[in-house]
C-alpha cells in the first residue's frame, strides 16, 4: 500500500472519537516528502471538533511547511469517506489543487483532485 496512505490509517488509530465512534486519520504529504499527520479530535460541546485533515494541516503549518504534494484520508467505511466541506475549503487555502486519496480499512483507495471536488473556491485571489 502507498506509505502515505499507511500513514493515515496509523494516524487514525489515535482519533479521539468518543461522540461519534467515527474514526478519521490523515496524513500530509509536503514537498520534501516529510509527512504530517492528523486525527480527529472530539469535544463534548460538539462543535468545537476539528477534523483529521485540518488537524494534519495546522500541524503542518505550525512547523514550518508551506508546499503540498498530497493527502492521504482513512475510515472505515466501504464507500470512501471524502473530506467536509469545511476541510475542502481549508484544503485549497493551504494546499491548492491537491490529490487526495481516500483509504479503508480493508486497504481500497480512490483518488481524486480537490479542484474536482471543490470546484469554483472562494480564495484569497477574490480580496
Ligand atoms: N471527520 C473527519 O475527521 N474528517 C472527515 O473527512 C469527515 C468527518 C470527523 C469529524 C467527527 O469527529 C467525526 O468524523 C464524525 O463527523
Amino acid at each position: 500500500m502507498d506509505p502515505l496512505a499507511e500513514a493515515a490509517l496509523r494516524a487514525r488509530e489515535n482519533a479521539h472519537a468518543p461522540f461519534s465512534k467515527f474514526k478519521v486519520g490523515a496524513a500530509l504529504e509536503d514537498i520534501s516528502g516529510s509527512i504530517h499527520t492528523g486525527c480527529n479530535v472530539e469535544n463534548a460541546t460538539y462543535g468545537l471538533t476539528v477534523c483529521a485533515e485540518r488537524v494534519a494541516v495546522f500541524k503542518a503549518i505550525s512547523e514550518g511547511a508551506r508546499k503540498f504534494r498530497r493527502i492521504a484520508i482513512a475510515a472505515d467505511t466501504g464507500l470512501l469517506t471524502p473530506p467536509c466541506g469545511a476541510c475542502r475549503q481549508i484544503l485549497w487555502e493551504f494546499c491548492g489543487d491537491i490529490e487526495l486519496i481516500l483509504v479503508n480499512l480493508q486497504g481500497a483507495t480512490e483518488k481524486f483532485q480537490l479542484a474536482n471536488l471543490f470546484p469554483r473556491p472562494f480564495d484569497a485571489s477574490f480580496l
